[in-house]
């Protein structure tokens, strides 16, 4: 409520947001948590809380009139559709050269992220994180983050025999035939489950083409995890349509919050301060680092480092669908939910998941999202006379990504006697080098914070969420991200507190 005092407020109900809320709750804290995005706790007029990615509706995108599908192109044709304005699930949040899309609502990226919950291989882990002590991280926080996250791996002998995994079958057997390594991909997905939806035993999402707008099933997001057992602590609440505006040193000691209500068009209902003597940055890593621009340049947090805002990236993400002779068909029934990629990190700088395409009819197309080592980096900056933020982002710089997911598709189309989808993407455009599903950095770790997340101008203000890995996380990056968050708030528990 307006004028309250809290101890510890987290901006922002992801990953970081939510291992920081349970972790302090545990130590005896009292937490406040502030989140943008909708409850997604209520079932809409059709009995489901989230909608199809085939039948996108008012539930489905933050604050537009009209879809902006990934995969905005079929066969040539557009299949983006006007809906009406809501606070939906999917932010397709439009910078100068690039789309970056993200999560909104309570649990963040986990309502719309596929779940692919993959720990990098330890020999990358230096050049993800380079402060990090590695046998830490390696021997405590990625088994506490997995165990955390619930994460588990596809039954081989299943995976065989499934006709919804066909397509990634046949991602397995042209990787294969070219020498590629083929790995499986760990999972949040409850795998039995989804084992009883292809028996036809329960209700379908993943097989039912669920993804992008939510999974009304099956998947475990933050909301089945961590922040169930944040709640159970009876110490954590949640006020969801809420959006922090400011954060400055109040005059009695602690920071003043300022924060909008929002109702469900976007429209600012009410604005209240609360005071809190600890205050979490866990926006993500664009909404963190659009906040922390702005304050220090709005005179808010002046004293926060010049690092702030530097040392973004997309994690290489770039997507491309090849074309299968009609002797490989994909199947019409694909599960959403990836469970295999292609490893070339090593020698080629790119590591593909095979994808699904789950338009429910048969496309014989494969269809896969690269990351790669990108080595550019941008930087947001505030823009005074539009009174926002910018990311200085350049369209051109996905070059080094297709050439990286080159380095495997080439290969496969040459072997395979294929040839690239140019129907996915727009007209002839065979590249999906529009777009990030992972934003990372800008506000680094042991850069614009000490080594722990600390932005130590300001004693009791930290950042913990993917805002303090440096652009790159070799694979998907949510693993991580806890993991770090759990290593953090351990460190933050035991000096600060
Ligand atoms: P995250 O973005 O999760 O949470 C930040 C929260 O803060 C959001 O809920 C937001 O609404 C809220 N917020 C922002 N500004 C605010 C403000 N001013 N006031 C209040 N609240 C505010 N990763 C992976 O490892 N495996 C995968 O399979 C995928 N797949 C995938 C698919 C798609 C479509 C997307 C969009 C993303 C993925 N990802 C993924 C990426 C993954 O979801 C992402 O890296 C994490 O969610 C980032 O976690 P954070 O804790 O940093 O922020």
């Amino acid at each position: 409520a307006d004028g309250a005092r809290v101890p510890a407020l987290v901006i922002g109900t992801g990953y970081g947001g939510s291992v920081a809320a349970l972790r302090l709750a545990q130590a005896g804290v009292d937490v406040h948590m502030i989140e943008m995005g909708m409850a997604w706790d209520t079932p809409g007029p059709d009995g489901k809380i989230f909608c199809n990615t085939r039948e996108p509706d008012y539930r489905s995108y933050w604050l537009r009139t009209r879809t902006k599908a990934p995969l905005n192109y079929f066969l040539g044709f557009p299949i983006d559709r006007n809906i009406p304005r809501h606070t939906g699930i999917l932010d397709a949040e439009e910078f100068g050269g690039i789309t970056v899309y993200q999560g909104r609502g309570v649990g963040g990226g986990s309502l719309v992220n596929g779940g692919m919950a993959v720990t990098p291989k330890r020999e990358n882990f230096g050049a993800v994180l380079p402060s990090v002590n590695a046998d830490e991280m390696y021997g405590v926080y990625y088994p506490r983050a997995n165990a955390g996250l619930g994460v588990g791996t596809i039954d081989p002998a299943w995976f065989d025999s499934t006709a919804c995994y066909q397509y990634a079958r046949v991602g397995r057997k042209h990787a294969q035939r070219s020498g590629f390594p083929f790995v499986f991909v760990p999972d949040v997905y409850d795998w039995d489950y989804m084992k009883q939806e292809a028996a036809g035993t329960v209700t379908r999402s993943a097989l039912a083409g669920e993804i992008l707008y939510g999974n009304n099933h099956g998947k475990k997001s933050l909301q089945q995890t961590y922040l169930a057992q944040a709640r159970a602590t009876g110490r954590v609440a949640i006020s969801p349509l809420h959006k922090v505006t400011s954060v400055a040193p109040a005059a009695g000691g602690g920071y003043a919050v300022v924060i909008e209500q929002l109702g469900t068009t976007g429209d600012v209902t009410a604005t209240k301060t609360v005071t809190a003597d600890r205050v979490f940055f866990a926006a993500g890593s664009v909404g963190t680092s659009k906040l922390l621009v702005m304050l220090k340049a709005t005179g808010a947090l002046p004293n926060l480092n010049d690092e702030v805002g530097r040392g973004w990236g997309d994690n290489g993400n770039v997507m491309c669908g090849r074309a299968n002779h009609m002797w490989d068909p994909t199947g019409a029934l694909q599960s959403a939910i990836p469970c295999c990629g292609i490893d070339n990190w090593a020698a080629g700088g790119a590591f593909a998941e095979v994808a699904p395409l789950p338009t429910g009819i048969e496309t014989y197309a494969s269809f896969y999202l690269s990351i790669t080592n990108n080595p550019h980096r941008a930087r947001f900056s505030w823009n005074a006379a539009t009174g926002k933020v910018d990311l200085d982002w350049q369209a051109s710089w996905k070059q080094p990504s297709i050439d990286m997911a080159k380095t495997i598709f080439d290969k496969i189309n040459a072997k395979e006697g294929t040839i690239y989808r140019t129907d996915l993407f727009g007209v002839y455009k065979i590249w999906g080098d529009h777009l990030t599903y992972h934003p990372l950095g800008g506000a680094v770790l042991n850069k614009a914070t000490d080594n722990y997340g600390r932005l130590t101008a300001y004693p009791g203000l930290y950042v913990i969420d993917g805002s303090l890995i440096p652009g790159n996380t070799s694979v998907n990056p949510f693993v991580t991200i806890t993991a770090l968050a759990e290593r953090n708030i351990e460190k933050i528990i035991a000096t600060d507190l």
